[in-house]
């Protein structure tokens, strides 16, 4: 594989995927600078989450050939057939084959072909628009759960290293309780994940995102749902992680876009129109067509 710079955190190339008849993405391609705040946006069903499914292997990508109109008549399988001889037999070249079916780096890593759990162990971390957490653990042992490679892991270790063991419990407690503090949520610490409501939910996938320090952030809309005051602190708070992280947002707020981001991304029917700071991207004609849908 190409080496990729070392300035560059992520770079998705040429993403395709459909959904029977539905292109949600059609060959978006997005490359993230490390230790920015990158934000995608556009209108609802314009793709974005599926671009972070794809980016995270909680789906895999579509081959660009493999989109056929219904019905499927003769000439289209014909083409179809050929195109499929054509990728066995033709093209070896590592590097031809991986643009034209796309792909996703992650720093020196390939991404796409991992599984999600694979993917979620290379440093790469994701939050999701409907959010996930334990049901039946409380909010504590939510955050206690998040931190990967403990030493308590290993049934060997159990026996061997007790002394450890204690010392990264309390060193995990102990940051998980300085979370829920400046989350304020430590007084919920104590209640069971089904009983949160949505924006304690939102606040919980956070607070278990910053126990594990990943060097990249995807966040899915960690402000919706979130009252305003509380969402700025948020923010503030994701602001103060880009100096060892990189973070991907997907923010309908535009407010918080606008203010916090490095460089905006747009995407619009399933397609990236338009990349820039967020000057350019407040003027360009392409994107405020996309949302109002006139010409201006
Ligand atoms: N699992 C799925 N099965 C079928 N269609 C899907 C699936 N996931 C997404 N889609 C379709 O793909 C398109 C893109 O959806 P996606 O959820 O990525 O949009 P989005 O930009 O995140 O929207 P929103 O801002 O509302 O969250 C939509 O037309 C959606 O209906
Ligand atoms: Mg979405």
């Amino acid at each position: 594989m190409e080496k990729q710079p070392d300035n560059i955190s992520l770079k998705a190339h040429k993403i395709h995927k459909y959904f029977g008849g539905v292109k949600a993405l059609e060959g978006s391609s997005v490359v993230v600078t490390k230790n920015k705040l990158i934000s995608l946006i556009g209108p609802n069903g314009s793709g974005k989450t599926t671009l972070f499914n794809v980016i995270s292997c909680w789906l895999s990508k579509s081959h660009p050939d493999d989109f056929i109109e219904e019905p499927e008549d003769e000439p289209k399988l014909q083409t179809r057939i050929l195109k499929t001889l054509k990728k066995k037999f033709g093209g070896n070249e590592e590097t031809d084959e991986r643009t034209e079916v796309g792909y996703v780096d992650f720093e020196d890593l390939r991404l796409d072909g991992l599984d999600a759990h694979e993917a979620a162990l290379t440093g790469m971390m994701r939050t999701f628009q409907t959010t996930r957490n334990w049901p039946k653990l409380t909010v504590l042992e939510n955050l206690l759960v998040a931190p990967q490679n403990q030493t308590g892991e290993s049934f060997t270790n159990i026996f061997f290293k007790r002394k450890q063991i204690n010392e990264e419990e309390r060193k995990n407690t102990l940051k998980a309780l300085e979370i829920l503090e400046f989350l304020e949520i430590t007084h919920i610490r104590d209640q069971i994940g089904e009983e949160l409501s949505g924006g304690q939910l939102k606040l919980l996938a956070l607070g278990r995102l910053l126990m594990t320090a990943p060097r990249l952030i995807l966040l899915d809309e960690p402000m919706a749902g979130v009252n305003p005051t509380l969402g700025n602190k948020i923010m503030d708070k994701i602001l103060e992680l880009k100096v060892d992280s990189t973070i991907f947002l997907i923010e309908h707020n535009m407010d918080v876009v606008f203010n916090y981001s490095d460089e905006i991304f747009v995407m619009a029917s399933g397609k990236i129109i338009a990349q820039g700071t967020p000057n350019e991207i407040e003027t360009n004609k392409d994107v405020i067509k996309a949302y109002l849908g006139v010409d201006y």
